[in-house]
Order: structure tokens, then sequence, then C-alpha cells
């Protein structure tokens, strides 16, 4: 070797690979206006579609006259259900195994209901022609509560009436869709009736939507000549999309292609499949050009995917001591019109069996019932896994009211009861398999870092200081331990439509040493294209600069199941280092070759295979890349290539401590965010940098969330936060300085013993901010209220509390 060798650390920064914060290879684009996205695609001959919507939330639809908006110049159709009807398409399935009207078939159920689709030259010509499409409606009952809806004698699904079974199991009402049961419940009512100290608490976690600043749309193009339909869509998850649509129209899925192009946030809102899609898709068909339909904003926040919207009645038993013996949580799901939920097949209420949370509970019961109402559907993990932000919401509620009846502090109740770092893997009351964590360390170092003792005693201070009338704001300290499920699969438990839940990694080296690699997964924004080739360069050797990676494109990408439920890095991670070790073990054949030795007398370094115990004998990654391509290697086909289809064996766990410390305004309701804090575990961290990014932003959404975003409805079924106006999305005005830090549990089953990040901010900060805000009374006999905080509430909770006399 001489002297200009890099030595091993510099080989090993040159790769940019695990555990580097490189910085996003996306963002030159995206920062200088060179984002791909779907309203960005302009085909020759392009029309616009548009949907005329219901005014109201329950209403038959007595007629519909096209007239008018057909004379409009530039208007080429208008379709409505019984333009759909001949095809089978005006009606389409939900994920969660129901069936939703893709426009208005009889009668609507939601405002914002999509009704006609209207085809013109221009999107604005569409929107105009919308207004002339004359709707007749006549006006049924409206119910937007799911108590009332199943005591109620009208019935929302005509055409489900009759049916006393649903896709998961029996119907006990015309409004009801399901109840779904997990867990021991004899035995868990046992040991409440027996219990030293009971704690019982209802809550509503809130209608919310996950509201990404691109909206959801799709372009259509059907080439008539060669029976081939183009799809570009805001999908994240392009492949099941294909299936569906060939499902659905009948054509066969070699001739469609799938492409999500840059997608511009899309926290669950754009998993489902919405009329929008199925409708431009028709229009191609019919009008034989390409067609777009892009929804607003006030149509996104309507009619697209809500999040939330469970009302959970908990109650939770423990010794004198503090140790918890079980748990009850019965939960009231409200679903809309139609159940469209975005879940594995088999959990038609997630992951909420994970309500359990980080504690050691022997004995634990659920039971979900899921019912109609005249909202709009969805019910999708608004940056989460699957109902988790519920689950874990309601466990640290229930932990902090139990604190309460047992005169406790809920930092030590949490401790008492962790599951301790020698019981993982640790099977949970209502099934889940942990698969690793170290809770005590994580808590110990979470207080330590906001010296709880302090802040403790500065709020008793200040609540005497209150009391004296010295000051009108009071201090709350929000606490919470959350445990994460993530990564959806395996196979044998989770799938969508039937597809199983694995994921896809397929890698082509390049005879001079640089790579392309393609995934069934697709970034919505969070730096795919940055970390999976940090994963591949650790694995194969060649730098990450080296590397593309390309996703979205079903006629390139193996098939996969998409990103979502922060599955990307748990399950088309591992795909991807597993397609790379595939490459590498290749490669030390053909290094074994080229070194004449014998495969095992060949060691991987960093970028090359060194022979055993002689380090100046080597070949690089680039030079045997260049030996796959130019020299016949007995017994070894030509080329350097791989694919995996990873099934996960496991999810993974991820977990965070997190605190919040709040003052609060008695008098206006305003709290002030003075500090949060917010340690994760995402077992081995690929990009500390984006990693950073996501719990910045995850906790942005949450402090959203519990500080004011919601979908509110009237009585009558008005949407009463349809803009951005009355639509709570933070700015840089509302946000706090966030304080992160990390401990590393690596998954004991995942290849590089990674876990998801993107959504564990947002399931940890809400009950977070939550508990913040509530405990800031818990010293003035507040035991829950519910979200969203808003100014008005937080003034209300302390009126309620004599506060104001
Ligand atoms: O599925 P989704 O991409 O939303 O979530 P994720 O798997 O949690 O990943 C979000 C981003 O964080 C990706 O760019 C990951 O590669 C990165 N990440 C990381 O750097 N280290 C981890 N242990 C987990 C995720």
């Amino acid at each position: 070797m001489n002297d200009m060798t890099p030595d091993r650390e510099e080989r090993s920064a040159n790769l940019k690979g695990m555990g580097c914060s490189r910085k996003r290879v996306e963002d030159s684009r995206f920062t200088q206006g060179k984002g791909n996205y779907v309203d960005d695609i302009k085909l020759p001959g392009m029309l616009h579609g548009d949907f005329v919507r219901s005014p109201y939330a329950h209403a038959r639809v007595v007629s519909i006259n096209k007239e008018a908006a057909l004379a409009l110049p530039g208007v080429v159709a208008v379709l409505t259900a019984d333009d759909l009807r001949p095809l089978n398409l005006h009606w389409m399935p939900t994920l969660a195994g129901d069936k939703q009207m893709v426009l208005a078939d009889g009668k609507v159920l939601f405002q914002g209901q999509e009704v006609a689709f209207v085809v013109a030259s221009d999107r604005y010509v569409a929107a105009d022609a919308v207004e002339l499409v004359e709707v007749e409606y006549e006006e049924l009952p409206v119910i937007t509560d799911p108590f009332e809806s199943l005591k109620s004698d009208v019935v929302l699904r005509e055409d489900l009436e009759g049916q006393t079974e649903g896709a998961h199991g029996p119907r006990k009402h015309h409004n009801h869709i399901f109840t779904w049961e997990q867990g021991d419940e004899s035995g868990t009512n046992q040991v409440l009736d027996n219990a030293d100290v009971v704690a019982t608490e209802s809550m509503y976690y809130h209608r919310t939507h996950p509201c990404p600043l691109e909206t959801c749309g799709s372009v259509a193009s059907m080439d008539k000549v060669n029976g081939k339909l183009t799809l570009w869509g805001t999908f994240q998850a392009p492949h099941v999309v294909r299936t569906v649509a060939s499902l659905l129209s009948g054509i066969e899925e070699h001739n469609i292609r799938v492409v999500s192009p840059d997608i511009g946030g899309g926290f669950g809102n754009k998993v489902g499949v919405y009329p929008g899609y199925v409708c431009s898709i028709v229009a191609s068909i019919v009008t034989g050009v390409p067609v777009k339909w892009v929804e607003d904003r006030m149509e996104n926040l309507m009619s697209t995917a809500f999040a939330r919207d469970y009302h959970m009645t908990g109650k939770i038993s423990a010794t004198k001591e503090g140790k918890i013996t079980g748990l009850h949580c019965h939960v009231t799901a409200d679903h809309g019109g139609f159940d469209a939920c975005a879940d594995p097949t088999k959990f038609p209420a997630g992951f909420m069996n994970i309500c359990t949370g980080s504690y050691d509970i022997p004995v634990a019961y659920l039971a979900v019932d899921g019912v109609y109402t005249n909202k709009a559907p969805g019910g999708v993990s608004y940056r989460c896994s699957f109902r988790v932000t519920e689950a874990v919401y309601f466990i640290e509620r229930m932990i902090e009211v139990l604190a309460i009846e047992l005169g406790m502090d809920s930092a030590e109740l949490r401790r008492i009861n962790f599951i301790k770092k020698e019981q993982f893997p640790y099977t949970a009351a209502l099934g889940w398999e942990y698969d690793s964590g170290d809770y005590h360390t994580a808590w110990d170092k979470a207080l330590k870092a906001v010296d709880y003792d302090g802040l403790r005693k500065e709020q008793a201070e200040r609540v005497e200081a209150f009391k004296r009338g010295e000051t009108r704001t009071l201090m709350g300290i929000g606490l919470t331990f959350f445990t994460e499920i993530v990564g959806a699969g395996p196979v044998k438990n989770c799938d969508i439509l039937g597809m199983g839940m694995f994921d896809s990694c397929e890698i082509r080296i390049h005879p001079t040493g640089s790579a392309i690699a393609r995934l069934g997964t697709i970034s919505q924004g969070q730096g795919h294209a940055t970390t999976f080739a940090q994963i591949l360069a650790s694995e194969i050797g060649i730098s990450a600069d080296s590397i593309t990676i390309e996703e979205g494109d079903t006629d390139t990408a193996p098939y996969g199941l998409g990103t979502y439920g922060s599955r990307s890095t748990p399950v088309a991670g591992a795909a991807t280092a597993m397609a790379g070790r595939k490459i590498r073990a290749k490669a030390q054949m053909i290094a074994a070759y080229l070194l004449e030795v014998h495969d095992d007398d060949v060691e991987f370094d960093i970028d090359r295979f060194v022979v055993k115990g002689a380090p100046e004998k080597f070949k690089t990654m680039k030079e045997i890349a260049y030996a796959a391509y130019n020299q016949a290697i007995p017994g070894l086909e030509p080329g350097l290539e791989a694919v995996s289809y990873y099934d996960p064996p496991n999810m993974t766990y991820p977990f965070g401590a997190y605190v919040c410390v709040m003052d609060i305004d008695v008098d206006t309701g305003v709290p002030e965010i003075r500090r949060f804090y917010a340690l994760d575990d995402c077992g081995t961290r690929i990009n500390p940098m984006i990693i950073e990014g996501q719990i910045h932003g995850g906790l942005t959404e949450a402090l959203a969330v519990a500080l004011g975003q919601e979908i509110a409805y009237d009585d009558i079924g008005n949407v009463k936060t349809g803009t951005l106006m009355d639509f709570f999305l933070p700015t840089a005005w509302e946000v706090p300085n966030y304080e992160t830090d990390f401990t590393v549990t690596p998954s004991p089953h995942h290849p590089i013993g990674a876990k998801g990040v993107g959504e564990s901010p947002h399931v940890g900060g809400v009950p977070c901010f939550s508990n913040a805000v509530q405990d800031a009374f818990r010293p003035f006999g507040n035991r829950h209220t519910n979200m969203p905080h808003d100014h008005w509430r937080i003034w209300q909770t302390a009126n309620r509390l004599g506060l104001h006399d």
C-alpha cells in the first residue's frame, strides 16, 4: 500500500453509510422548485375533473340535471352513479371490507360526498360547470353522534339493511359495523372487582385530519391503441393501487402502470382509494384522453380520510402500592358513512390492542364497536401505526388518572410498572410480542435531563403563589412514556386486501461500481433516497453518493405494500439490507476468484474484500463490480444484481420518554410551551439528522392535534373546520424549540437492528402536550378534560375549576 491510500476511518467516512448525518439528497430539487408533484404533470390534450359535492350530510338524491353544465363551452362530460353503474364502478370496495359509493347512488351520507364528476377542458371551466349541475335533494335526519346512531331508527346504510354479518363479524344494530374483542374479559373483570384501587375515565380522542400540504390527486391516461393505462397519483401504496385498479377495471395488471411522483406529505391521508382516482380513470377511458383530478383544500379536509374519532372508556386497577393489576378498555369508534379505515384486514381497530402501553399489566380486555354516522369516511393512521396514537393516548391518560386516584407521582407510577429490560421479548396481555426495550434507562435519563424533581418543586411554589394571588399563570408538567408498534407484516398476520404485508428491494450494481436500488415503498418527505442509500453503502461498500434510490413506479419497482405506519425502515429497510447481503455474497466469490484464494479466505472490510491475514491483498467493490461484467468467472453468472422480498418475523417496538413544561395563563387560556424534551429509541440509527427532522415534524403535528386541530361538525352535519382559517395548522409562531435525545436498543430480529421512527413523536407527543395541560390544573381538582386544548377550552377548564372567581 502506498501512503496515499485512505485509512479505514477515511474509507468509512467516504461511504456515508449507517450513522452518518448525510444531507438529504432530495432537497436540492424541492428547494429549487424542481419537484414533480401530481399537479405538475401536464399531458397533451389533458382534461380536468371536478366534483359536485353534497351540501347535506344525509339526503336522498331525487334528481340530477346535467343539461346546463353540459351546455357550457368546454364541458366534455358529467358523470353520475347511473353512468358508472353499467361498469359496476358506482361503488368500490374499501380497505376495511366495506364498500363505498364512488358517486352518490340514491342518497348521500356526509357533507361533501361526491355526487357527480364534471370533465372539462380546463380546471376553471370544470369548477364553473359544477355550479350548473342541478341536484334536487330531500333532506333526511342527520346523526353525527355514534351513541345516538346505535339507538336511532334511522337506517344510514340502506344498502346493508337486513345484513346481520359484516366483514368483521356480527352487527348488533343497523348502524353498527363490528365489535372487535381482544383479551380476557372475565379475567379482567374479576381483577377489577377485587382490586385495592380502580380508576375509571372516559375520554374522547376527537376527529382530526392528516392535512398534508399537497392535497390528493390523480392523472389517468388510457392509451387505447396499446391498451395501457397509466395512473399518476398521490399514492402511499402504488402497487396496491395497481392491483385494485386492475380488479375494478378488468384491465390486466401488466397493462396498468401506477406512478407516485413526488408526494407532498401523506401521514395516512394518501393510503386509501378515493372516488377521484376512480372517476379520473373512468373519464380517461370514456374520453380517450388524459384526465386530471386534483382536490382543493376544502375538499381535502371535508371528504378525504379523517383520523381518530374514538370515544374511549377505561378502567385500570392497582394495588395500594401502585402495581397495576388489570386494564379494561371500551371504544366506540365513529367511522362515518362508510368503513374506509386503513388497517390490515384482520385488525378492524388497527393495533389499538397495544393499549397496555409500556407497562407490565397481567390481564387486559379491549372491545371496539365501529359505528356508522353522517360524517366523512376514513379512519386512517395520521402519523401513527394503525390507531397506536389512540392506544397510547388512552393508556397515558389512564396512568395519570390512576396516579390521582392513588395520590402518587405519575413518574414514579410509570417506573413501578414498566416492563423490565430482562422481560424482553415480552408478550403483552393483548397478544403482542415486544421485541426489545430498556424503559427504565430511558425514563431515568429523561427525568434527569429536565431536572424533574426541580420542576415539581417549582410547580408547587407556583401553585402557592397563585393561591396568594401573586400570579395568574399555572405550570403543567406533561409526562409520557410510549411504545410504538411499527413495521407491518408479518405476512401471516397482516394483509391489505389480501396482499401480505412484506416489502422489497431490488439492487443493480453497474460495471463502474455505482448502483441503483428500487424499493416497494414511496417517500412522502421522509428522505428515503438519502437513508436507504446509507443502509446499502454500509452493506455493500459503495458510497451512498454513488447509489440511486428509486421508488413509486410499478413498472420498475418490485412489488411492495408502500409507506405508512413507519413501516419503511422496519420492512423495506430490512429488504434493502438483505438484498445488499446477497450482493455481498456474490461479490465475495468474485473477489476470491480474482485474488486466487478460497471464498472463505476473504473477508469484507468497509469497501473491499481482503485476504484474511494479508490486508495488502484486496479487491475493492468497484473492482469487483467491473469484474462481474467483464470476466468469465467459473460457476458464476455475469452481472451483480439481487432482489429481496422481506417478510418481517415481527414488528418493531420503538419507544420514547417525553416531557413537556407548559405555562398556562388562566385568564386567557393561552399555553406557552417553555420546554419540550423528547428522548426516542428507534434502535440502530441510520441518519441522526433525518431522525431529528422526523421528530421535529411529528412533535409539531402532535402539538397541533393536542392544542387545537380538529374536524368539527354541527348538529346537522356541517363541517365547521373546512378551511385552514378554522383548521389549526401550526406555524413557526406556535412551535417551541424541541430538545431531542436518544438511547439505542436495537431490534433483535431486524437485520440492522433498526426500528421505525417517523411516527413515534406524534404518538408520544399528543399525550405529552395533553398531560401538560391537564397537569397544570391537577392541583385544583382537574382529572381529565378532552382535547383539543384550544385557548377557549383551557379557559373553560379554569372557569369550571373556579379559578376565575
Ligand atoms: O415509513 P416511514 O418512512 O414513514 O418511516 P420510518 O421507517 O420511521 O423512516 C422515516 C425516516 O427516518 C427514513 O428516512 C428512515 O430511513 C429514517 N430512519 C433512520 O434514519 N433510522 C431509524 N432507525 C429509523 C428511521
